[in-house]
């Protein structure tokens, strides 16, 4: 049988997830895709700490050695920041791997460059963890594109403040101590700051944005609040009246054709459709032009969720280049 060699790039909840996965599925993956798949090299700052028993062989922090790897094929990406990402899967790509990332600091920015040269390359890219982790909104909205046209964005794009906000309600907790939660569960970046100045969910959101539109908006122009500008006291006031904070991120196509968005903290009330969505959940819902109004949700952050979306795209990938279509 053939043998599919891997790297990953990142060993820390998404990797780490992502390695858990190919093993626990690994004679199922097999039998569907025909192929062996081999994780040659991890990549991680710090080689000295093993992350999971049996893998210190694996760990280098030089990326030289993953392209020394004869027969490399696929390049898994969780790490974080534009770069060094950025040059990693340029390099992997111009070295004709399929790239798959759940990078949205660095894919919302060279998202589309990428794209490009893969095309020209040969290979794919899967994105589909760079938005709302475990929900799988990227191949749904490609699906709709087919058809549909889709004129505005709204939901909930990132876990961590959806939890927190969710704690901070149901169970009083206060913001460090929700925050501290969220990281312990590994919902929150590797700087939280982009979970709770909206940074995070504006990412995700340029990143809808280049799949619905073909392009974002000017990034100046786009404001961005996040759920560190409410207060214990705004929530407890919102509670008292039965209303819920939920941190929204939305992006539309206005009439003269110009693309506007908006990332902000929303009060809704119990008829609202992002009500219910508590927890890590998040909610993304479509506005198209035939299917009408089409809401996904599910979880939107933590390691088995996040690392199960890139597989998935590991292996629609190795179907598409076998010529058949993968259902896992
Ligand atoms: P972690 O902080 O848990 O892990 C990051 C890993 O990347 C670590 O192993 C770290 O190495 C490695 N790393 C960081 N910088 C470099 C570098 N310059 N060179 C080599 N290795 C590096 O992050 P997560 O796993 O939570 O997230 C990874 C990516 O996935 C991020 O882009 C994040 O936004 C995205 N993501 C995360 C989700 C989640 O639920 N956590 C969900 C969806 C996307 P070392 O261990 O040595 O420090
Ligand atoms: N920190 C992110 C979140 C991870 O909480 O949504 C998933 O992208």
């Amino acid at each position: 049988m053939a043998v599919i060699k891997a790297a990953i790039l990142g060993f820390g909840t998404v990797g780490q997830g992502i390695y858990h996965i190919l093993n626990e599925k690994r004679e199922e993956l097999r039998q569907k895709l025909g192929v062996e798949l081999e994780v040659a090299k991890i990549v991680v700052r710090d080689t000295s700490r093993e992350r999971v028993a049996g893998t210190q062989h694996l760990l280098t922090d030089n990326i030289d050695d993953v392209f020394a790897e004869p027969g490399l094929q696929v390049v898994f990406e969780a790490i974080v920041n534009e770069e060094p990402a950025y040059s990693y899967l340029k390099r992997a790509i111009e070295n004709r791997c399929h790239v798959i990332t759940a990078n949205k600091v660095m894919f919302a920015k060279r998202g589309m460059e990428l794209q490009e040269l893969a095309k020209t390359n040969g290979v794919f890219v899967g994105y589909e963890a760079t938005v709302a982790g475990g929900v799988p909104i990227i191949k749904t909205m490609k699906n709709i594109l087919l058809v549909n046209d889709v004129s505005r964005i709204q939901g909930i794009l990132n876990g961590t403040t959806n939890y927190m906000l969710t704690k901070m309600r149901q169970e009083n907790l206060r913001y460090d101590e929700a925050l501290a939660e969220a990281q312990n569960l590994g919902y929150a970046e590797a700087d939280p700051f982009n979970d709770v100045s909206g940074q995070d969910a504006f990412k995700k959101l340029m990143i809808l944005s280049d799949l619905a539109f073909d392009e974002q908006p000017d990034w100046s122009e786009v404001e961005v609040v996040g759920i560190d500008t409410l207060t214990e006291e705004d929530l407890a006031a919102a509670k008292e009246q039965g209303l819920r904070y939920r941190h929204v991120a939305e992006v539309e196509k206005d009439a003269s054709g110009k693309i506007i968005a908006r990332v902000a903290p929303l009060l809704v009330n119990a008829e609202h459709p992002l009500y219910p969505i508590d927890d890590v959940f998040n909610a993304v819902a479509m506005e198209t032009n035939y299917i009408g109004t089409l809401t996904v949700t599910g979880p939107g952050a933590g390691m088995y969720p996040t690392a199960s979306v890139m597989v998935e795209d590991y292996a629609e990938i190795i179907g598409k280049r076998a010529g058949f279509t993968v259902t896992i």
